[in-house]
């Protein structure tokens, strides 16, 4: 029997400027009704109507994560860069497609590209007497649409944005759909550069969701391992393992502003960026070297476990024990030993269990991948697939813009 649906390529870069993630995914029909959902048998492991065919990684050249990162850093990059640097993700990318499409010998009919964030502003500040919210996702689609042969959706940002919303988090539109179950509370941590989450009580509707990004995922540590040990990432968080956590400078952190908002919010380089880590290495004194990463570790998990607490909080009349049992985690930030351990711990005080995405047929590094592949399809049939009550959205949106080969 022939398979329903198209085949699209999702393919993510996150604040990280590790690399390209690609998924292959089969999207048949999303269910966007609870009533869709309450048919379903429980524990299922699969969404009825999406299947991931295949995941790919590709890394960033090294002169390339140069230039993704300090065209993040404005005050450093020229136009000409800007422009010339677009085109050139918009290659990468279209390599990353090309080369998982013949890994897997599977052609796809239709790509969804997140794009490189070099800026996002999800808050209206003033601007020229205006005050405006903005985002800039880098990477040519047409590009793409050109070397692959089909039509790509890129750019979902800018829509949510556009009523108002924060243009972020949008891969709580597949967690809701991948995750949700009739009798368990569960909250989606993914840890990129930046961490977020989203949390779905047991039979909720879309409206019930809340995401929204915890603070650092594992940009800090990232940031701290390449200064001290010049490492782009404490693999395994072996280095965090041997060292010993200041708690004093924990809590100092812990204390500012970010870590007191209430969602909906988000967060990038602007706020965890270079200036960040100076403050954060300057606080951390003359210690040994691994402590300072260790502490950046803990930091880490201690404000991911802090706003679980704050800020998914429970719908009316239940507490938090009997609101969320399960927590489950992906991203890379999965492979830190150290920050999970830590997490499980922080967790455990909670009352939670941390299971990971590929418990559930979604590995951790190709989650987001999946959610672009899947936001691309809702696009491509002009169906709105931010969800209002984690972007802060006025209203509904269909993400994106298409470009044709
Ligand atoms: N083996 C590993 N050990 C520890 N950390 C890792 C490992 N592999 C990846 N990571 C972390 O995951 C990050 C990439 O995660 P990813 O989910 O791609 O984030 P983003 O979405 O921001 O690109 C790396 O920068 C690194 O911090
Ligand atoms: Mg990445």
């Amino acid at each position: 029997m022939r398979k329903q649906g198209m085949i699209v390529a999702g393919v993510m870069s996150g604040t990280s400027a590790d690399g390209i993630n690609v998924a292959l995914v089969r999207v048949g029909e999303v269910p966007r009704k609870a009533e869709l959902f309450r048919s379903a048998p429980s524990g299922r492991r699969l969404p009825p109507g999406i299947e991931l065919l295949g995941h790919a990684e590709y890394s960033y050249p090294k002169k390339v994560r140069a230039a993704v990162l300090s065209a993040m850093n404005a005050t450093q990059a020229s136009v000409a860069d800007l422009a010339r640097l677009s085109f050139l993700l918009g290659e990468l990318y279209a390599d990353a497609v090309l080369a998982t499409q013949r890994q897997f010998n599977i052609k796809v009919n239709l790509v969804g590209c997140h794009g490189q964030t070099i800026y996002h502003q999800g808050e209206p500040a003033p601007f020229l007497s205006r005050k405006l919210a903005a985002t800039w996702q880098t990477g040519e689609a047409a590009i793409i649409a050109a070397r692959v042969g089909v039509p790509v959706v890129s750019d979902f940002r800018p829509a949510d944005m556009a009523v108002g919303g924060k243009g972020a988090p949008l891969v709580p539109f597949l967690d809701y759909t991948w995750f949700r179950d009739a009798r368990l509370g569960r909250i989606a941590l993914n840890i990129g550069g930046i961490a977020n989450l989203t949390a779905i009580p047991a039979d909720a509707e879309a409206g019930d969701v809340v995401a929204f990004d915890t603070g650092p995922g594992n940009m800090v540590i990232d940031a701290v391992s390449e200064k001290l040990f010049g490492q782009p990432y404490d693999r395994g968080g072996k280095i965090a393992a041997s060292g010993k956590v200041l708690d004093h400078v924990v809590g100092k952190f812990l204390r500012m502003h970010f870590f007191q908002q209430k969602p909906p919010r988000t967060a990038g380089r602007e706020q965890f960026g270079r200036e960040f880590v100076q403050e954060f290495l300057r606080a951390c004194g003359r210690c040994p070297k691994q402590d300072a990463v260790a502490t950046a570790t803990a930091l880490t998990a201690k404000s991911m476990a802090d706003a679980i607490r704050k800020y998914a909080a429970p719908r009316r009349g239940s507490t938090f024990q009997s609101a969320y049992q399960e927590l489950i985690l992906s991203g890379g930030g999965a492979r830190n030993l150290a920050l999970v351990n830590m997490l499980r711990g922080e967790l455990a005080l909670l009352g939670m269990r941390l299971r990971l995405s590929d418990e559930f047929g979604l590995p951790s590094a190709a989650k987001e991948a999946v959610a672009f592949a899947v936001l691309a399809h809702e696009t491509w049939h002009r169906r709105a697939s931010n969800i209002p009550s984690a972007t802060g959205a006025r209203r509904a949106a269909v993400l994106g813009k298409i470009s044709f080969p």
